[in-house]
């Protein structure tokens, strides 16, 4: 039924068309988007299902130039995989040298500081290009070479554009940790890497004040013993430079020649290291590959943000995380796009600097994560109504499931009815986009992610390793042949490897660590998929066993709520209860009625086997860089448990202040 109406829609489609009125809603594309959009036919999946390797290597060639063409596309020896063995490319040669030709002048980077009375920078193509080859060959002159790992501690500012890009133009690997990470978070990522240089600024503009970068970070070099440390002079700090170790960056590149030759590098040669959280022990060094890492980064980009010439693309996400390297950076690049890049803040001078960024460059895609789409609508409405955001084409969220009713504001608020939403569900270890609607294709339902690209072989599985029917839950997972960006291992850690991906099913699938439920919508013979979050977010009360988003997204269902998170809490009986961490919207007063709001909507939409064992009021919730809620904490503090290291929070200030709500009696002392 569900086919029969979703064609008619696709037929009528003149507009957004709710396929059921009584049902959730989904939406089609429109005829103008499809139109436009580079993809816009559903035949693309089942072709890429009949032969996935020939599909990838196809589109590879078609998505960037390659040096060599080796004559293997793919191999296999379980936990590893190859793609495109023996073919030769280079990622900064990409995103730079052949553009040159056709777009020289066009803006590569518009950068937004944070100050509002300093000016912004544009580099174009030309500029840019000039600044990586220069750098390029200081990175030589300091002896870094092909296959060693050099760390960024850097803010959103463009010189992390330029090395980085230099790093991929020798071969080098970069290991970018975001800023919000401390000190000794550096320290464990440099150590692990063996990195003999640090990238650095002096400090940079977050909230209208200086963040300090160098100053805090020169105990770890010393304790390292670091070679050589190149810091960028972004807010005029002056910081102690320790001769012979420290270079500031203009300085470095001021008589370098403007053309380094780029590294004829193996597709499988790694492109670069990217540190992330496990479910156990220390971040892993997650390693990309070269080649099928750069192809992967231009054709989700072209195909999912369906970008075009002259489209400015802005996604507020760092450079520390993965979503900053492939779709802030990489893949608009890739593709010859414009991409903009905002310093600091949201909320500096005041909570609508993303909706005046957007006006004043005309913004087409504006891709961000649900908390600070939820963060802004706390703030109110208001900040928007007063902005242009006509220029706006596309929407995208990344890094945790969108709730419907967020969803829906972001809809109707920032896209004004207009945007379609890229719900995109990735991870580090994907290197780029698993499962989204695409623009052309649709369907877009509020909290479903969608269907698997097309070539990505993924499935949601049961506890015995079978495909779950349509409407249940299970595990994601993906087969081979693998995705062409998964990672290729985990750095100098096989064991840790195989541990976290490949021992769940054997060695022949990769477990993400994901749930997923397979929704009764589908495109071209692919299933939409709603991720449900992360396996281990699950409660057992009184043998039931329930998920933290099930229970969260009920809630979150409540006007009052801003956000939500629910974790388990032991219970004497009933082994687990939930316990919610709520934050209400600004203009809402705590009382007996809204916790009874929060229980009765539990037991609605639930039932009352998940009926909340605590409620505690908060005024924030601690999170990763990327915005994710850390429940290991949460947890830790509702069963008067171990906390964890909390060095990866970034919004440290709130973890004493919670400690007192819940009242937490454990081990760990608050010294924040
Ligand atoms: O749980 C999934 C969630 O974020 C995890 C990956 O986090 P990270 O490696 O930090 O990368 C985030 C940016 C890609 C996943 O295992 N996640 C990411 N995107 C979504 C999501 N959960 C639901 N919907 C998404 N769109």
């Amino acid at each position: 039924m569900t086919k029969n109406v979703a064609s008619k829609n696709e037929e009528a489609g003149k507009k957004w068309v709710k396929e059921d009125p009584d049902k959730e809603d989904v939406y089609w594309p429109s005829e103008e988007l499809k139109k436009k959009a580079w993809i816009s036919d559903p035949k693309i999946y089942k072709k890429a299902k009949e032969d996935p390797k020939k599909f990838w290597a196809e589109k590879a060639k078609e998505a960037l130039d390659w040096f060599e063409e080796g004559d293997e596309i793919y191999e296999e020896d379980p936990p590893y995989f190859n793609w495109f063995i023996g073919s030769k490319t280079n990622l900064a040669y990409n995103c730079l040298d052949r553009h040159l030709e056709d777009r020289r002048n066009q803006a590569a980077i518009i950068w937004e500081p944070e100050p509002t009375d300093e000016s912004n920078r544009i580099l174009t193509y030309q500029e840019l290009y000039r600044e990586v080859n220069k750098f390029a060959n200081a990175l030589k002159d300091l002896g870094v070479e092909k296959g060693d790992a050099v760390t960024f501690w850097m803010p959103m500012i463009p010189e992390t554009a330029i090395a980085a890009l230099a790093c991929q133009r020798i071969g080098a690997w970069h290991s970018i940790v975001f800023t919000a990470f401390s000190p000794d978070a550096v320290k464990d990522r440099m150590d692990d890497a063996g990195s003999e240089l640090l990238i650095t600024a002096d400090g940079f503009y977050r909230g209208g004040k200086t963040a300090t970068l160098k100053e805090k970070i020169d105990p770890i070099l010393e304790e390292l013993g670091t070679d050589n440390c190149v810091v960028v002079n972004r807010a005029g700090t002056e910081p102690e430079m320790k001769e012979g170790r420290d270079h500031y960056f203009d300085e470095l590149i001021e008589d370098k020649e403007s053309y380094c030759e780029p590294e004829k590098l193996d597709a499988e040669d790694t492109g670069f290291l990217l540190y992330t959280s496990g479910t156990t022990g220390k971040p892993k060094g997650i390693k990309h590959s070269v080649g099928a890492y750069a192809a992967q980064a231009a054709l989700t980009t072209k195909w999912v943000f369906d970008l075009h010439e002259n489209d400015v693309y802005f996604s507020t996400a760092d450079m520390g995380w993965i979503t900053g390297h492939s779709y802030s950076l990489y893949g608009p690049l890739l593709n010859g796009g414009t991409t903009l890049w905002y310093e600091g803040s949201p909320y500096y001078p005041n909570p609508d600097r993303w909706w005046d960024i957007i006006e004043k460059y005309g913004a087409n895609i504006f891709y961000t994560a649900p908390t600070a789409i939820r963060a802004l609508r706390q703030k109110g409405s208001d900040w928007i109504e007063d902005h242009d955001l006509s220029s706006l084409r596309l929407l995208g969220s990344v890094g945790e499931p969108i709730d419907p009713d967020t969803w829906k504001w972001f809809f109707n608020k920032v896209g004004e009815g207009r945007c379609p939403i890229v719900d995109t569900y990735w991870q580090t270890e994907t290197g780029g986009i698993l499962l989204t609607s695409l623009p052309g294709i649709g369907p877009f339902v509020p909290g479903v992610a969608g269907p698997a690209l097309p070539g990505i072989t993924y499935d949601v599985l049961d506890a015995t390793g079978e495909p779950v029917d349509v409407n249940e839950s299970g595990k994601v997972v993906q087969k081979p042949p693998f995705g062409i960006g998964l990672l290729r291992g985990v750095y100098k850690a096989h064991e840790k490897y195989k541990a976290e991906y490949w021992s769940e099913y054997g060695d022949k699938i990769y477990f993400s660590g994901d749930g997923g439920r397979k929704t009764e919508h589908e495109v071209g013979g692919n299933r939409l998929i709603e991720i449900t979050g992360r396996i281990d977010d699950v409660l057992e009360v009184s043998g039931h066993r329930l998920g933290s988003a099930e229970i969260e997204d009920a809630i979150s269902d409540l006007d009052e709520i801003v956000e939500v998170a629910v974790v388990p809490k032991p219970h004497d009986v009933k082994g687990e209860v939930p316990a919610v961490f709520a934050l209400l919207k600004s203009d809402v007063e705590v009382s007996e009625e809204i916790e009874e709001k929060i229980v009765n909507i539990v037991r609605e939409k639930v039932g009352p086997v998940a009926t909340p064992g605590a409620i505690y009021f908060v005024p924030d919730v601690p999170r990763t860089e990327s915005g994710k809620v850390i429940r290991r904490f949460l947890k830790g503090l509702v069963k008067d448990g171990e906390l964890g290291d909390m060095t990866t929070a970034s919004n440290p200030e709130c973890l004493k202040e919670l400690a007192e709500i819940t009242e937490y009696n454990g081990p760990e002392e608050f010294e924040f």
